[in-house]
């Protein structure tokens, strides 16, 4: 069993559930710096080993990995430390928030020659693990485009603090998500374009960045795809809009991949339409109240980690791939701000890959 520590205690909760439900790892600390949280978390999970001091668990021998879950300008500084002090890395999306620190994460790793795997939930949910192996498998013939989007009603977001600093952008946030899953399908992205925009509700609120944006990308082979999210108006029911939606464009079949209703629809290449719900997996997936929430994803992800740290392969998204998404994210940035298309390898220059 890999031994886990957990850094921050919001979205660090369902991790707690994950790890403590998993047979392949042991929760041995959680951190936050808000001792109220660490009792609060200490109480609801019936474990009682915390500190408000991240040096203290990154200085615990005990500790394999650690699971980072601390507001997104603060990703950098966290995976550093833990890999200095020679732990392994799961880190939540945005991986980063701009390409900054890429280069010096990377010496890091390498030296130390500790992993990062980036937490990209999205990946690790029924539909669309369902969708990838349909994919692998050839139901839909060769990909021709993918469309992602990924749009709530996140105005409940507002009330944490960081998120109305200049730094927090729902261009890292939120679009990360379906960002990652157009780059699981084109990885080879070369090119960006887009339009994003402060809507007048996410102005009210307090948000200082795009809450409204779409965004289209060329691949290096030619083929397109497209990204789209909002985040501080209402959206449609669940029977219509699924929040995150991923759909896969094929020569021989079609397949869309829903979040919330764990739905997934597939017109495969004998031309069979199927439409497929998950309900007997609702429980594993919403654990807590509502389904805000992520323990499920996160225990499939920290899984893969462990048997990927136990046979020695690469778990991916790894720190390349997720610098990579970040340089996309970035580009789109630019793009947005200049009315241009960009190019990301310009990005990636100075980076040694
Ligand atoms: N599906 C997903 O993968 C998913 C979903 C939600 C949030 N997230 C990510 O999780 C991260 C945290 O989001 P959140 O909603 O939990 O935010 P949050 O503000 O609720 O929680 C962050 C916690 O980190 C703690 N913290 C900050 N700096 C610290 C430090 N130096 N030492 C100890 N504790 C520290 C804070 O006290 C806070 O409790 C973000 O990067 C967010 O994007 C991912």
């Amino acid at each position: 069993m890999l031994r886990l520590g957990i850094l921050g205690l919001g979205e660090g909760r369902s991790t707690m559930s994950a790890a403590l439900k998993s047979e392949k790892w042991e929760l041995r600390t959680i951190c936050d710096r808000n001792e109220d949280l660490c009792k609060q978390r200490a109480k609801e999970f019936d474990f009682q080993l915390y500190t408000t001091e991240y040096q203290d668990m990154i200085d615990d021998p005990e500790i394999d990995v650690i699971g980072i879950y601390t507001p997104d300008h603060l990703h950098a500084t966290h995976i550093k430390m833990a890999l200095q002090h020679g732990k392994h890395v799961v880190c939540t999306k945005p991986l980063l928030d701009s390409l900054d620190e890429a280069a010096e994460l990377l010496a890091v790793s390498e030296q130390t020659g500790k992993k990062v795997f980036v937490g990209q939930s999205s990946r690790f949910f029924e539909p669309m693990k369902r969708q990838r192996a349909d994919f692998e498998k050839g139901e839909i013939g060769a990909l021709v485009t993918v469309e992602a989007q990924y749009n709530a009603d996140h105005r409940w977001f507002l009330g944490k603090r960081w998120s109305l600093q200049e730094s927090f952008m729902w261009l890292f946030g939120g679009l990360s998500h379906p960002v990652d899953l157009v780059r699981w399908y084109l990885p080879d992205l070369d090119e960006v374009m887009g339009y994003g925009m402060l809507s007048p509700n996410g102005a009210g609120g307090g948000l200082k960045n795009e809450d409204t944006m779409h965004v289209i990308f060329k691949a290096a082979d030619g083929r397109i795809a497209r990204v789209s999210g909002t985040y501080s108006c209402p959206i449609q029911p669940t029977s219509r809009e699924s929040e995150m939606t991923c759909i896969l464009r094929g020569t021989e079949g079609c397949s869309q991949a829903d979040y919330m209703d764990l739905r997934y629809a597939i017109t495969d290449k004998t031309g069979e339409e199927k439409l497929i719900t998950f309900e007997d997996k609702l429980k594993y997936y919403f654990r807590f109240e509502g389904k805000s929430h992520h323990a499920g994803e996160y225990q499939n992800y920290l899984e893969y980690f462990a048997d990927c740290l136990e046979s020695g392969q690469t778990a991916y998204p790894d720190l390349k791939e997720g610098i990579g998404t970040i340089a996309v994210l970035k580009a789109m940035q630019l793009s947005l701000k200049t009315g241009l298309p960009v190019k990301i390898k310009d990005l990636l220059k100075d980076i040694s890959f």
